[in-house]
């Protein structure tokens, strides 16, 4: 059984794990993070372990505002912070010159860090009474579902997390549902590297100018399969294509989105962990169109569906 004592509504339990040195599993209006104290590499080096996450694939650090940049990066562009101005709280992470204060065990080496005011209350909350910054992949075993609920984190991360030292401090379900929208500030012009909530229109609405991720910034982390349930997963263009498909294949399944894709957003991964705990065998997910957030939602399914290493 998993232990129900690992879940709390206390911040400051979760303060006090994470000074500790423990994980804490924190809501973020993304997707639930899985947060350590960013300024102590052996707790930061536990989220690898604990997610099973290779070594190297660089961790966000979520900051309480938009002042803590000048502490957690170098010399940020003139866009850099306009963006953080704008965009901060909210599902926006900027990839930023890292100052001395980053350590490598959170960048993988790398002289750039992805910073991100998290909107959520409760983590808000955390970050600015503590004065803690914390660094914080999705609280998902690598390559599986990101979670958006307490309940999908003790599912997954149940029996790894220790009740003793670490916490998953339940916020209730995430509002947003996708992981944040991130932009390497540091090349020219900024290149969306993941999209989310935060559109690219919106993006150049506030700097005119985004290319699509390419080049060394690429690379990181952007791995093909990713976001994906147990079951096989199959992408189609159409209504009628879903039920073709399914007509022909034992145990397959049909998720099909509304038109509000703000609500499809909210309810992706609760859908594709739902398939999982039904048995399905495999998900046939019509495509929702490629507008606003239906980017997002289509490069989130595009790598649920990918091949699996295996
Ligand atoms: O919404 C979110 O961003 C959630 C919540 C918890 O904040 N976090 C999240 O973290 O999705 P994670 O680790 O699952 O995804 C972070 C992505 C990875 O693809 C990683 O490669 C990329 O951000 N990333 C982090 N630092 C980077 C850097 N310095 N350069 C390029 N990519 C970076
Ligand atoms: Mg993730």
């Amino acid at each position: 059984m998993n232990a129900p004592s690992l879940v709390t509504t206390d911040v400051d339990v979760a303060i006090g794990k994470l000074r500790a040195g423990g994980v804490v599993a924190v809501p973020t209006e993304t997707v639930y993070g899985l947060a350590a104290d960013a300024s102590n590499p052996a707790a930061v080096a536990r989220i690898f372990a604990v997610k099973g996450r290779p070594i190297g694939h660089p961790l966000i650090v979520h900051i309480a505002d938009a002042d803590q940049l000048d502490v957690w990066s170098s010399d940020p562009s003139s866009v850099a912070r306009q963006l953080a101005a704008n965009g901060w709280p909210g599902p926006l992470t900027l990839i930023v010159p890292r100052s001395e204060q980053v350590h490598d065990a959170i960048t993988g080496g790398r002289t750039t860090v992805g910073l991100r005011v998290p909107a959520h209350p409760m983590t808000l909350d955390l970050l600015r009474s503590s004065g803690l910054a914390v660094a914080a992949p999705s609280a998902n075993r690598f390559g599986a579902v990101s979670p958006t609920t307490a309940q999908h984190v003790l599912d997954d991360l149940g029996g790894v997390l220790d009740p003793a030292t670490d916490a998953i401090l339940d916020g209730g379900p995430c509002e947003v549902g996708i992981e944040s929208t991130i932009i390497d500030t540091t090349v020219d012009p900024c290149q969306l590297l993941r999209a989310g909530a935060i559109t690219a229109d919106d993006v150049v609405a506030l700097i005119s100018d985004l290319a699509p991720a390419s080049g060394p910034s690429r690379s990181s982390g952007m791995l093909e399969s990713h976001y994906a349930p147990q079951c096989a997963v199959r992408l189609v263009d159409t209504a009628d294509d879903a039920w073709a498909l399914r007509a022909g294949t034992p145990g397959a399944e049909i998720l099909e989105f509304k038109d509000d894709l703000a609500e499809a957003a909210r309810s992706l991964y609760s859908e594709l962990r739902a398939a999982d705990t039904r048995g399905a065998k495999m998900l046939i997910v019509v495509l929702p169109s490629a507008k606003g957030l239906g980017h997002a939602l289509r490069d989130r399914l595009t790598k649920a569906a990918a091949p699996r290493p295996r």
